[in-house]
């Protein structure tokens, strides 16, 4: 199989997901997935052998962070990033666009590319389409991201129109590039559809994106603010556009909610800081609902986080003990609460998967929902 093809299992009868494989120089991937975010190549507070124990089967790491620190040169003479953190298991590099909105101070944006002010030393940096490329392929990863240009959430049309356009004419510069050495027998390249919440602009940017044709197509710009009916309704519009035979990647997009309601729309993978994140801030979230252990209520519950979770944090200890950790300022918990809500995310996916095999999709749906808001009521 060509590395980041697609393969359709079963489409589900109920709706329009669908269960599938994504094939990889490092291993066989099965979707709808979860992606943990590791920024740096390491996901946050978790080791590479308990990542494995989750079931995790991809990781995502961005190359605009790698790229400043510790720079392509050190990963190359690793032999990779995925030998240089020993996960030895599928990843994916983002391209850098995305991080440098985000995160660098000064962004001038010209055909040619961005150029940016590091966040770490304030040192100045260009990145092209075609550097873009060069960095990704010296990083490794299994599948790889074009550089792209994601406008803001409330960009008028115009402005989301060029944005869009940019990023189309960045895509072919980027695929020209990846296509000039051997780097696509282990790698794969795939490209972003933009055009914000203007559904015309998003059909678009998706026919073009086919027309120059890559291995698997991400949607991008969303999950940055807009209404979640907006995100569905691009969803509803440009998911129909893209062949069967393709994965669709959902970027930064991942709470329990969203995994449930994109899958149900055709969306394979996803990733999101999320679990990590709010696992470092003590939220943790449990088949019951999301909780805050910091909270005084779990001082004295001497029960498990989530008794149908496998992981260290709720075979070992109880919320009593987290509670305590967690006060304690002891960093133990950082590491066993971002582990849980990493385990949390991947069982989940398995669950869709499963309903997905069985055809109870939207029983499964109903049953998770009305446990994990039982809480609430
Ligand atoms: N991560 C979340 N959204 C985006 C996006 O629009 N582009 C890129 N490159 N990465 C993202
Ligand atoms: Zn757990």
């Amino acid at each position: 199989m060509e590395c980041g093809s697609y393969q359709l299992i079963k489409k589900s009868s109920e709706c329009r997901a669908r269960r599938g494989k994504v094939y990889t120089a490092r291993g066989v991937i099965d979707t709808p997935v979860f992606m943990p975010v590791g920024t740096h190549g390491s996901v946050k507070g978790v080791a590479a052998e308990f990542l494995k124990s989750s079931g995790a089967q991809i990781i995502l790491a961005n190359s605009y962070h790698l790229y400043l620190r510790p720079g392509t040169e050190v990963i190359k003479k690793a032999g990779g990033i995925q030998k240089f953190n020993s996960w030895n298991s599928p990843m994916l590099t983002d391209s850098g666009g995305f991080q440098m909105f985000s995160l660098s101070d000064i962004r001038k944006i010209t055909k040619d590319g961005a150029e940016f002010q590091s966040h770490i030393d304030g040192s100045k940096h260009f990145f092209s389409p075609e550097k873009s490329m060069q960095v990704q392929k010296d990083i490794g990863a299994d599948i790889i991201m074009c550089f792209d240009d994601c406008a803001p959430y409330c960009s008028d049309y115009e402005y989301a129109k060029n944005s869009m356009e940019l990023s189309l004419k960045w895509a072919k510069r980027c695929k020209e590039e990846f296509y000039k050495d051997d780097s696509y027998k282990t790698q794969s390249l795939f490209g972003i559809i933009q055009g914000s919440v203007y559904n015309d602009l998003r059909i678009r940017s998706a026919r073009e994106m086919l027309n120059v044709g890559f291995t698997g197509y991400a949607i991008g710009g969303l999950s940055i603010g807009e209404p979640k009916k907006d995100m569905h309704s691009v969803l509803k519009n440009v998911l129909p556009v893209i062949p069967e035979n393709k994965a669709r990647y959902l970027m930064g997009v991942g709470m329990p909610e969203d995994l449930w309601e994109c899958v149900e729309r055709g969306i394979d993978m996803f990733d999101c800081v999320i679990p990590t994140r709010n696992g470092r801030n003590g939220q943790v979230f449990t088949s019951l609902g999301k909780i805050n252990l910091r909270n005084a209520e779990f001082k004295k519950d001497f029960s498990s986080l989530d008794p149908n979770c496998a992981c260290p944090a709720c075979t070992g200890y109880s919320k009593a003990y987290l509670n305590h950790l967690i006060r304690s300022r002891e960093i133990l918990y950082l590491s066993l609460l971002s582990l849980h809500n990493i385990y949390f995310m991947v069982d989940l996916m398995l669950k869709i998967r499963k309903s997905l095999k069985n055809d109870t999709f939207f029983k499964s749906k109903k049953e998770f929902f009305e446990k994990y808001y039982s809480r609430d009521k």
